[in-house]
């Protein structure tokens, strides 16, 4: 498929993402990505408020994705499998209020997609009407081929997550990473594929060896997101919180910190404390005064 993007308004579209694929696939029987000199590789980062919505944007994330990590991150949940429709829907609208210029993806939450094609269908088109989202990621490989297929039908670009799906933390048994032995590495190779086959745009790979991130790369024609699967992808995802230093508790290998803001943030606070109780906050210039008393103020140059 060879798409172009029509927006021309500064904004980040599906086309767009699809055009950045680093390795078209060699021997692919349909017309070539339209090749351009600047084939950078794809950003994509988490965000669940306005303001930090708003600060990723601004400073040129390619993707902004509202994950159901929000149930761990911010909503203090063990894993993701508590997060409901309305929890994505809320925290997606105010993220939409904060994005300008990156494509906005909604994750669909646990149990959204799971009972039908209908049910999830239904579920995808109220993050994209009442939510803003301008695609939808989900969970699985082949299993959900007809649940992206009938997505894509209705015209919602679907982004795939293969891998580590913490979905199914129950299933799994605990968050490790996917597709070290032979027989795994099959699997997922055959979830990509059946992934791009149902129409997909783009696929998330979660903590998968890097070889094995780097293969499916080169087999597919969409462009692959990688999340603890190594530097081959092309595009990479991580969790904002993790990347300004803002979870609680430990994070994995592959959260690389670009600031300690947590630090930073009890620092603040504590020295806010301080300040309230030796009454040094608020000082004069910080307080509202009576007409009289700020105009003579003034004239003394205070
Ligand atoms: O929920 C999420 O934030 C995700 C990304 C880490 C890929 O699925």
């Amino acid at each position: 498929m060879s798409v172009t993007s029509v927006a021309g308004n500064g904004r980040i579209t599906v086309p767009d993402i699809q055009n950045r694929k680093q390795h078209p696939a060699p021997n692919s029987s349909s017309a070539p990505f339209r090749q351009t000199p600047d084939k950078k590789r794809i950003t994509c980062l988490t965000a669940y408020d306005f303001p930090s919505a708003k600060l990723v944007d601004e400073a040129g994330v390619d993707i902004i994705l509202v994950g159901d990590s929000l149930g761990m991150v911010v909503l203090g949940y063990e894993n993701t499998v508590p997060v409901t429709m309305e929890d994505m829907l809320h925290h997606t609208r105010a993220v939409r209020r904060g994005v300008k210029h990156a494509l906005l993806v909604a994750d669909m939450p646990y149990g959204s997609y799971h009972t039908g094609a209908g049910v999830a269908l239904t579920n995808a088109l109220r993050l994209v009407k009442e939510g803003g989202a301008e695609a939808v990621k989900l969970e699985g490989g082949e299993r959900r081929l007809e649940v992206i297929s009938r997505m894509v039908e209705a015209e919602i670009p679907v982004m795939g997550h293969i891998g580590l799906t913490p979905q199914s933390v129950n299933a799994l048994g605990g968050f490790r990473v996917q597709g070290r032995t032979a027989d795994t590495a099959e699997q997922l190779l055959r979830d990509a594929r059946a992934v791009e086959a149902a129409g997909a745009f783009s696929i998330v790979l979660e903590s998968v060896p890097r070889e094995l991130a780097a293969a499916i790369t080169r087999e597919l024609r969409i462009p692959t997101i990688g999340i603890g699967a190594g530097p081959d992808c092309d595009g990479q995802v991580l969790v904002y919180h993790d990347l300004v230093g803002l979870t609680a508790g430990p994070t994995p290998r592959f959260a690389r910190h670009y600031a300690e803001l947590g630090a930073e943030v009890r620092r603040a606070v504590r020295e806010y404390c301080e300040d309230v109780q030796a009454g040094t906050f608020p000082s004069d210039a910080e307080s509202f005064h009576l007409p009289a008393v700020a105009e003579k103020q003034a004239k003394h140059g205070k």
